[in-house]
């Protein structure tokens, strides 16, 4: 059986073989922020345009990077031609004839040189391209084969469906027609969900390629394709975490390569950028460190350590109170119904703290600027937009599981009880909407929205079915099942999530009820269809949410421990 390499299959089957490689040091996607600070968008919006042209586009830059890093290294070594005295890989047996999607590279590469001559490099573009286009395509029925990648199977193979050996057969004669394209994957998408459709194919010995239906053949990858198959969204996830593995894999690194982030002062209000500029310079470098790190082991993390922000801010102001833990005078905040087995985070929260008061070389640096600088870098390390945090909070000394309890919205609230809840916290109809957004990354439990799959009806029914599918009635299944907030990219921070609303996709009642036919859909709409605004006012709507009543001057203190008052550290 000849060996065929088949783009997004075998990059399907890099979930099952590439951990355990070495993996060198990358920054993640703010690299580019000062040099090239629009590379990221400029290369999903060609890699956007690309699929729209032709769907197929999708799978072949995924492959592409594939067969880049598979080959000492993702240093774009399968982009370079053949010269005269140069033998490249272009023609290697399973790139000839077979992979493309060069001109999409190489109009993407001369875009940037244009704004940004000698910055980013086709392997960066080449990893870029590849994430945005799983993105794009949303992955299901996402790449084709030619007939002489799967001739074989088809034809002499006996762990294969017989009809479905028949009816590819059609499509590949068992002479001619070698150029003839059948899908990978044999499944209809029903929605815009990144479809584990591939695997039920394995199980149903319906892999079109013989290196996928190894993948399930009685061998010690059975399990993890069942696994799949019963859980969609696991595969969604691992998915994204082993792309970004792949991503590492001994990439050539400039020594100079460093990324800075200035922080130029702003005036009136008592908290400022550039609060820790002289006291303590390398605090926000630190933290980003940190929080790069801690999403690239876990891109959930970064939702999480958001929603630690809001929910602090949302509780008498953001000071940190969401941090304590439970003792005789402390009535945590992690025990109020919204945050109870939900808000996670805290173990990277400090491990921040640990880094920044070593760094700093003293405890300067309030938990509560903390939340603020790592919401910020959450967003940027999953592809999203960056502002100037304002600093200066200091922590408090109490919390109160009582006003958590009053205060954070819930997901059953309707328009006007979500509207008036933000204006009590001093934010308009617009910081609603636009902060809502943060929903375009992070996930739900099936207890979330359970109310909203089974009694609305402003709900695509087919979107429903899929998530009744996950998530039985009156809990019946297990009440802490997963489900991504943003159907189409959940561990990508963009725009995605107003598309949801719009089509009825929006996970909880409360999203949904900000495409309503209330008075908020046209905002909804506006950032849908004009991503740089949502960006925009996202940074300035987290700017409004972290200056609620902040604590300065001599009031609260600057905890030891962000778990602890210091009267009790
Ligand atoms: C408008 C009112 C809001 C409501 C009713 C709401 C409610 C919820 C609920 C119910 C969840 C899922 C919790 C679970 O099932 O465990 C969630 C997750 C999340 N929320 Fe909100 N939220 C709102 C606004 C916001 C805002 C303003 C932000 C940030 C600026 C935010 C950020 C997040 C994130 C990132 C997650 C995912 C967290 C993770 O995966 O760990 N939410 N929200």
């Amino acid at each position: 059986m000849a060996t065929t390499f088949s783009g997004f299959k075998l990059g399907i089957c890099l979930l099952f073989c590439v951990v355990g490689l070495a993996l060198a040091e990358l920054q993640p996607s703010n690299f580019y922020e000062e040099r090239c600070p629009k590379a990221l968008s400029i290369i999903k919006t060609a890699v956007n345009l690309a699929v729209l042209k032709e769907r197929r586009m999708g799978a072949s830059l995924l492959r592409l990077h594939f067969h880049d890093c598979f080959v000492q290294g993702c240093d774009a070594s399968v982009l370079l031609s053949d010269t005269a005295t140069f033998t490249g890989e272009q023609n290697a047996l399973p790139n000839k004839n077979s992979l493309r999607g060069f001109n999409v590279i190489e109009s993407i590469k001369s875009a940037l040189e244009f704004i940004c001559p000698g910055v980013v490099s086709c392997a960066d573009i080449l990893a870029v391209a590849a994430r945005d286009s799983v993105v794009a395509v949303s992955a299901h029925t996402i790449g084709k084969a030619r007939c002489t990648t799967y001739r074989s199977r088809i034809y002499n193979e006996t762990n294969i469906d017989p009809y479905f050996a028949k009816s590819m057969q059609k499509i590949c004669p068992i002479s001619g027609g070698d150029n003839n394209l059948a899908s990978l994957d044999t499944n209809i998408p029903i929605i815009d969900l990144f479809d584990n459709g591939y695997f039920r194919d394995l199980v149903n010995k319906k892999g079109l390629l013989h290196s996928d239906q190894v993948l399930f053949n009685g061998g010690s990858t059975d399990s993890q394709v069942q696994s799949y198959v019963k859980n969609p969204i696991l595969f969604q996830f691992d998915f994204a975490k082993a792309m970004v593995k792949m991503g590492k894999l001994s990439p050539l690194i400039s020594p100079n390569a460093l990324a800075t982030t200035s922080f130029s002062s702003s005036s009136s209000s008592l908290l400022s950028p550039n609060y820790y500029g002289h006291s303590c310079p390398q605090a926000l470098s630190t933290i980003r460190r940190v929080v790069e790190n801690a999403v690239q082991r876990e891109p959930r993390m970064g939702a999480s350590l958001l929603r630690l922000h809001f929910h602090d801010c949302f509780v008498n102001g953001c000071d940190g109170s969401i941090l304590l833990d439970p003792t005789s005078t402390i009535d945590s905040e992690k025990n109020a119904f919204p945050n109870k087995d939900s808000v996670r985070g805290f173990e990277v929260v400090d491990e921040i703290k640990e880094a920044v008061d070593k760094a700093c070389g003293k405890p300067i640096v309030s938990c509560a600027d903390i939340l603020a600088v790592a919401a910020r870098d959450s967003v940027v390390a999953l592809g999203g937009p960056t502002w100037k945090v304002r600093l200066g909070r200091r922590d408090s000394t109490t919390a109160s599981r009582n006003d958590a309890n009053n205060n954070l919205p819930i997901p059953s609230f309707s328009l006007s009880q979500l509207i008036s809840n933000f204006n009590n916290h001093g934010l308009n109809e617009k910081d609603l909407v636009v902060l809502s957004g943060a929903h375009t990354v992070g996930f739900a439990r099936c207890v979330s929205f359970e109310e909203h799959i089974y009694n609305d009806t402003n709900i695509n029914p087919y979107f429903a079915k899929r998530l009744k599918f996950i998530c039985p009635k009156n809990g019946g299944g297990n009440p802490n099942v997963l489900a991504p907030l943003d159907m189409a990219t959940a561990v990508n921070f963009d725009a995605a999530y107003y598309g949801d609303l719009v089509h009825k996709q929006g996970l909880l009642h409360s999203d949904q009820e900000l495409f309503n036919g209330g008075s908020t859909d046209g905002l909804v709409k506006k950032y849908w269809r004009d991503p740089k605004a949502f960006y925009n006012d996202f940074g300035e709507s987290m700017v409004k949410m972290g200056n609620i009543k902040p604590l300065t001057g001599d009031h609260g203190e600057i905890r030891l421990n962000c778990r602890k008052v210091n009267k009790d550290y």
